[in-house]
């Protein structure tokens, strides 16, 4: 039976890509939203075929006291993702979360142990890792595609029109460029290095705040090296635009891509040896498709709470 889902937020993630790569999920449905505003919840409901007939909620505890719903996808502001998985978990609901999975260690320590006691899968959305180049990578660098692993590079700058988005504040936000899009690429520097070259042993970082001149990060740029003495450079910006860039290199060669750490699938990517072909598949579904298998197959999603936690000790190490 296809997991029963509730949409927690009805912003620009909700509606741009979880809610249309759900509507293409065949194991899981959307079942019920919460919005603040009761009216915004029954639209978005309406508009992808909410199947509750109780769909469009404005208290998050009526919501979870539906005993047909399962699970909840959390797409709020960064501050407010724990208090409401940790509801949804004592409510016996599955949790998806997005990224970062929350703003301090205190909040994602409760959030797992809230998960874990009540019996409930915690899975985190970085759609990155579902981009199939990247996968397709991942393994051929697990078979040595690239030899011992030395250095990773991962950037991704968006444009901000202005500093009014909630990243910008500090009431439900903590970082800016690092949460929107930072936070991703460090997801993708863990899930190719961590396997081969160990832990995170050093970070160091610089931060600027210096267009706006607000309290979060305008750019960040982090440096880490791991275990085995490979390094890692972050660069995350709201001040300019460009093509995102990876860069993985090794002691036998080395991977780009342009465009390919993003939001739809797509980019170029290519190695030393040539092209590197790839399916564009809708990531965003194919993170879906994975946690309704983690829920359906009593696993742990791909990412879980635990790399979860991982990812936010090194944002918090990094920026405070
Ligand atoms: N994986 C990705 O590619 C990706 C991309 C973008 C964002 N995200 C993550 O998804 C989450 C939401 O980001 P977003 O870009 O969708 O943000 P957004 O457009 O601002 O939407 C957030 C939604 O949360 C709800 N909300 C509840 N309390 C709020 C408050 N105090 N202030 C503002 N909104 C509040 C709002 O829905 P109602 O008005 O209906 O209550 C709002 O529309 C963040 O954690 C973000 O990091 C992930």
């Amino acid at each position: 039976m296809a997991l029963k889902i509730a949409m927690i937020g009805t912003g620009r993630i909700a509606e741009n890509k979880l809610l249309p790569a759900l509507s293409n999920t065949k194991d899981a449905v959307l079942w019920s939203v919460l919005s603040r505003d009761k009216a915004r919840a029954g639209e978005t409901a309406a508009k992808f075929g909410a199947q509750s007939s109780n769909a469009a909620h404005d208290n998050l505890d009526a919501m979870l006291a539906d005993p047909e719903l399962d699970a909840v996808m959390i797409a709020t502001p960064d501050k407010l993702h724990s208090e409401q998985a940790i509801a949804a978990a004592r409510a016996g609901k599955h949790v998806f979360c997005e990224k970062p999975m929350t703003t301090s260690l205190t909040e994602a320590d409760a959030m797992i142990k809230a998960c874990n006691e009540a019996g409930v899968k915690l899975g985190v959305a970085f759609h990155i890792r579902w981009h199939e180049g990247h996968r397709k990578l991942h393994q051929a660098v697990s078979d040595g595609l690239l030899g011992d692993l030395r250095h990773i590079r991962v950037q991704w700058s968006s444009l901000a029109p202005d500093d009014g988005n909630w990243r910008a504040r500090t009431d439900v936000g903590k970082w800016w460029s690092l949460a929107g899009v930072g936070t991703h690429c460090l997801d993708q520097i863990l899930w190719f290095m961590e396997p081969t070259c160990g832990e995170v042993v050093e970070i160091k970082s610089v931060i600027s705040r210096d267009v706006w001149k607000g309290p979060n990060d305008e750019t960040a740029l982090i440096s880490l090296r791991f275990a085995s003495g490979a390094t890692a450079d972050l660069c995350s910006s709201v001040v300019f635009q460009a093509p995102t860039q990876f860069e993985l290199y090794g002691s036998k060669g080395y991977a780009r891509g342009e465009g390919s750490v993003g939001i739809s699938g797509e980019g170029r990517m290519w190695t030393d040896k040539g092209d590197w072909d790839f399916n564009v598949i809708d990531p965003y579904q194919l993170e879906i498709e994975d946690f309704a298998a983690a829920v359906r197959d009593n696993r742990a999603p791909e990412v879980d709470g635990v790399m979860g936690r991982r990812n936010t000790a090194i944002l918090l190490e990094a920026t405070d």
